[in-house]
């Protein structure tokens, strides 16, 4: 089943994927955390989108399709796959319909996660991740059970550099500006299926389940 999560910074994609591809058995591509690899690992790539990623500001289409073109042609897509943050625009979107054409397959569900602007920010400031797994917390909505300490692998848990007040709101105009648009492109394929992400993480979960099982 070849998955795309859709939504705005903070809806709760990442999140939601790490529960449904547990459930589905299937790799779960996030260009963001393949962005964040690349930095620390001081890479070409990490290099060009660590400037664009700090300032809260999209990463060039070409350097974010090329490392899409590459994750998906390994063998672990081959039983299907769940793409999260990527195509952000209209030319990623365009560029992985070719991809998959040339794969003889296509996206199956395109899943939305509506949450209301103003809840975003607070979502975004006060989330925490795992150095270790990548695991994501909140200090008030979703509270690891030891202050500071993944509950999974006991990694540290530290705070993204772009979730502060400043990058959160340029994230937000990107989404805007380039991103929303693209639900209309779904939509128009007959593949955009709506989901409240404001419910409780447990709650959004089940439903997203229930889509896929359709
Ligand atoms: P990326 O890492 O994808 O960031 P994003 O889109 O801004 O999305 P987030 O990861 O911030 O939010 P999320 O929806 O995953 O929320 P989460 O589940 O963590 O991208 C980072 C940057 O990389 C971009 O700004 C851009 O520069 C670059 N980039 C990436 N892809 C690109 C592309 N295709 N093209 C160009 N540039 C690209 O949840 C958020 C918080 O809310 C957590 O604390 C969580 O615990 C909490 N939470 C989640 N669900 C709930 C719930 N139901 N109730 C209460 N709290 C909840
Ligand atoms: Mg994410």
């Amino acid at each position: 089943m070849n998955i795309l999560f859709m939504g705005p910074p903070g809806a709760g994609k990442g999140t939601q994927a790490a529960v449904i591809v547990k459930e589905l058995g299937i790799p779960h591509i996030s260009t963001g955390d393949a962005f964040r690899l690349a930095i620390k690992q001081g890479t070409p790539v990490g290099l060009k989108a660590k400037s664009f990623i700090d300032q809260g500001l999209l990463v060039p289409d070409d350097v974010t399709i090329g490392i899409v073109e590459e994750r998906l042609q390994q063998s672990d897509c081959e039983k299907g796959f769940l793409l999260d943050g990527f195509p952000r625009t209209l030319s990623q979107a365009e560029a992985l319909d070719e991809l998959l054409t040339r794969m003889n397959t296509s996206l199956d569900h395109v899943i939305n996660l509506n949450v209301d602007r103003g809840l975003l920010m607070a979502r975004l400031t006060g989330r925490r991740i795992c150095t270790v797994c990548g695991a994501s917390y909140h200090l008030i909505f979703n509270p690891p059970k030891q202050e500071g300490v993944c509950d999974i692998d006991g990694g540290a848990l530290y705070q993204r550099p772009d979730d502060n007040e400043e990058s959160v709101g340029k994230r937000l105009d990107e989404y805007d500006n380039k991103t929303a648009p693209l639900l209309h492109f779904y939509e128009n394929k007959g593949l955009l299926r709506q989901v409240n992400g404001e419910n409780e993480i447990d709650v959004v979960s089940a439903e997203i389940v229930s889509l896929l099982r359709g």
